[in-house]
């Protein structure tokens, strides 16, 4: 098949494509900067539209024309999560192509309403709005936390710095910044493997009839965390207890947001607050995986790395 990667330059924009590639797949993509693009993927993609915005009309309509399946990898940012996505869905509508998979790969926000979690909510927005409005249905993963965020890799998802549970710290040393008690479950997937499920998924017969997908490469505690990176690099991990737990998030998102919306001042206030709302989440398992598709395509489960692969793969982490 013939997929376009909105957002290719991406971090898992680039990890779509080269999924694409190892399942035998063509690549198009589509973003503002293709020199963000490494040489061993702009090689090997059958072309590259370049777009001034992610409502550049004419662009989005050129990137649609002539392919099978569209995935879309936008930053999780309002104005392309929302007014982007819904218009490369009318591109898409407009050349006739019926499997798009949604920018996603998160905690599961499916069931939740609008105003509980700023980050999401465009994307909640998209989703309803594409039930009522499109003949499209499209398709989304639910991943947990991806490694690369998990690990607090720059540039790569909102638990950074202060709200980071991984910090690398003097003389090599890791630190776990300990949120609640530190035996909460957390579902962790790769980039890689995110990627690999959601190929297999847009190319599958399944891909047309759209809907929600749940895939997850491993389950662990902080606690398990710890103890496994320890075990396989030898590197001590300081266990920092912040005292934070969910109830506390709650109480402090609450008074926060209130203060906020009372000031109209939530586009200016949010970054206060959001990796709050991450915590909250994350500690009362609320927006967790409601089943497991894991299994699905037995070619991507057979590849998926474990927390104890992935530190083996990565120890500089
Ligand atoms: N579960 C997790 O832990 C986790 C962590 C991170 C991300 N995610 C999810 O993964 C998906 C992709 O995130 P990512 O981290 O890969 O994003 P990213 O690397 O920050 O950005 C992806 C691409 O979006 C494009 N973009 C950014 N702002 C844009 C704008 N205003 N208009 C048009 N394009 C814009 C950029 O391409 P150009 O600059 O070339 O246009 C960029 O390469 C999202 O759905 C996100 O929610 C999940």
């Amino acid at each position: 098949m013939l997929i376009l990667v909105a957002g290719i330059t991406g971090n898992v924009g680039q990890e779509m494509a080269l999924a694409a590639f190892n399942a035998g797949h063509s690549v198009r993509g589509l973003s503002r900067n293709p020199s963000k693009l490494p040489e061993s993927i702009s090689s090997k993609l059958e072309s590259f539209v370049t777009s001034k915005s992610s409502i550049d009309i004419p662009a989005l309509d050129v990137a649609c024309s002539g392919v099978d399946a569209i995935v879309c990898a936008y930053k999780p940012e309002p104005e392309p999560s929302l007014d982007g996505q819904l218009m490369l869905l009318r591109a898409a509508e407009r050349s006739g192509v019926k499997r798009f998979h949604a920018a996603s790969w998160n905690l599961d926000w499916s069931g939740l309403p609008l105003g509980e979690h700023e980050t999401y909510d465009a994307y909640i927005s998209f989703l309803h709005h594409a039930r009522v409005s499109s003949p499209i249905k499209p398709l989304y993963t639910f991943c947990g936390v991806l490694a690369k965020t998990f690990f607090a890799v720059p540039k790569a998802g909102k638990l950074e710095d202060n709200s980071s549970f991984w910090q690398r710290i003097e003389d090599g040393k890791r630190r776990i910044n300990v949120l609640g008690t530190g035996d909460e479950m957390y579902d962790f997937t790769p980039e890689e493997d995110a990627a690999a499920f959601t190929i297999a998924l847009i190319t599958s017969e399944k891909a047309e009839n759209g809907g929600v997908y749940y895939y997850c490469s491993d389950s662990f505690t902080l606690k398990q965390w710890k103890e496994t990176y320890e075990r396989i690099t030898g590197r001590e991990v300081e266990w920092n207890v912040t005292g934070l737990t969910g109830e506390m998030a709650d109480g402090l998102v609450q008074k926060m947001r209130s203060e906020a919306l009372a000031n109209d001042q939530v586009r200016e206030k949010l970054s206060e607050y959001i990796g709050l709302v991450y915590v909250k989440y994350l500690l009362n398992g609320g927006m967790g995986q409601k089943r497991s598709d894991r299994d699905m395509f037995p070619q991507v489960a057979a590849h998926r790395k474990t927390l104890e692969e992935y530190i083996k793969k990565n120890p500089e982490f």
